[in-house]
């Protein structure tokens, strides 16, 4: 049986199949990789949908960057970041959660900012000599909103528009049709590249996930899994997984797809139903897309749903991994039960890939092992070393005019 050709788009050529990986979990690393990578990217921290309306926010800690924020949405109804620490003495402003609010208290001596961080309120305000609350506003972190996906940049280089290149007008709609169905977080025992490696090949599905999920991809006409489509871009990576058109049909999944739309696995697909980013390649044989958004976020975006998996490093070997999967909206009781299938399935398969990252990590971190070899089909690990590597090396504005990005007015001073 011939196997699947991947296309290929984006330098697959000039990849080095070989990865020192050991070096890549050292805690001298990591370092690097706080300031060099994560301060400078554009980081998924929450869908705008969630800001119902103006006043509208919620706290997201990030202990990657040392860092606790507060995202809300203004009287103008654009969504704003800002650190989450009172003008007056630095109390942190809101603990925790989330809520609606005219105006945002302080707890300590009750100073209060509005929803687009001014300096509102300045309790006894006369014993300030020469006070102007307008140098007292919150300090903003720049934020950008697509599609529906929050990002925060603590040191933007370019604007989200270039950051996500093709991908930025690709995509309209899409997200928006879905609503959330699951969440959860977990703590691992792993580095967090690791994490974002292990969700960004298939090579693994046919030996990790052969008890979950053991005919979804592939099958008769490409037994090796290839995927039918890669795609490597300045910082992201993308590729389409391979639907098995002969997949048997279990009795779940018989009495899920009765009542719902059928979401995994599905082999055959109207494309004229999907958005140009979803299955970009049109490959008829399609089951889902796998994107990493660089550098700590993998999304999964299928014909009924899309997952994200965002990975927050806490050290070089632990990482947070916040889990999100939306689906259709349900239109009855039976949709929504169908939708639960899915849930339970995504989940188990989902310990399957985390369980295997603890172990990996251990293994690794013995230092037997410097080096690995991997395949053409694992080019988005070697393409995140490729970029992450790249960040490392290059001062800031090296880095800049390397990318050629869309330049951004230096942040206003406080
Ligand atoms: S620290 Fe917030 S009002 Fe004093
Ligand atoms: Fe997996």
């Amino acid at each position: 049986m011939d196997d699947v050709e991947t296309q290929f788009r984006g330098d697959a050529e000039t990849l080095e199949a070989w990865v020192p990986l050991q070096e890549k979990i050292t805690a001298e690393r990591f370092a690097a990789e706080r300031e060099k990578i994560f301060r400078r990217s554009w980081l998924y921290i929450g869908k705008a949908t969630a800001l119902t309306q103006p006043g509208s926010y919620f706290v997201k800690e990030l202990p990657t960057l040392n860092a606790s924020l507060i995202i809300v949405r203004g009287t103008d109804g654009r969504v704003r970041a800002f650190h989450n620490i009172c003008r007056h003495r630095g109390n942190k402003l809101i603990r925790e959660g989330s809520g609606c609010e005219t105006a945002i208290r302080c707890g300590f001596h009750g100073w209060g900012f509005s929803p687009e961080g001014a300096c509102i309120v300045v309790t006894d305000e006369h014993q300030f000599p020469s006070l102007d609350k307008s140098k007292l506003g919150l300090i903003a972190v720049a934020c950008e909103v697509w599609n529906d996906f929050i990002f925060v940049n603590f040191a933007p280089e370019q604007t989200l528009a270039a950051w996500l290149e093709d991908m930025w007008d690709q995509y309209p709609g899409y997200f928006q049709q879905h609503e959330k169905i699951a969440s959860y977080s977990v703590e691992i025992e792993s580095n967090w590249n690791l994490g974002v490696n292990s969700f960004t090949e298939g090579y693994h599905t046919l030996y990790i996930h052969r008890n979950t999920v053991p005919d979804y991809q592939g099958g008769k006409t490409n037994p090796q899994r290839h995927r039918p489509y890669m795609q490597l871009m300045k910082h992201h990576t993308r590729y389409s997984a391979p639907a098995n058109p002969d997949h048997h049909e279990t009795p779940a999944e018989a009495l899920a797809w009765k009542h719902g739309h059928k979401m995994l696995p599905a082999a055959t697909f109207r494309h004229d139903d999907l958005v140009a980013g979803v299955n970009p390649s049109r490959a008829d044989k399609w089951l889902f897309d796998v994107v990493e958004l660089f550098p700590n976020n993998v999304m999964l975006t299928g014909q009924y749903w899309h997952m994200v998996l965002t990975f927050w490093p806490l050290a070089a070997n632990r990482t947070v991994m916040v889990q999100e999967a939306f689906a259709y909206k349900p239109k009855n009781m039976g949709e929504r039960l169908s939708q639960e299938f899915f849930r339970s399935r995504g989940r188990e398969v989902l310990r399957e890939d985390l369980n295997t990252l603890e172990a990996q990590h251990a293994a690794l971190s013995s230092g037997a092992m410097k080096h690995a070899y991997l395949s053409r089909q694992e080019a988005a690990i070697l393409h995140h070393y490729r970029v992450a590597d790249g960040m490392l090396q290059d001062d800031p504005q090296a880095w800049f005019e390397r990318i050629g990005g869309a330049a951004l007015p230096p942040q206003e001073k406080r």
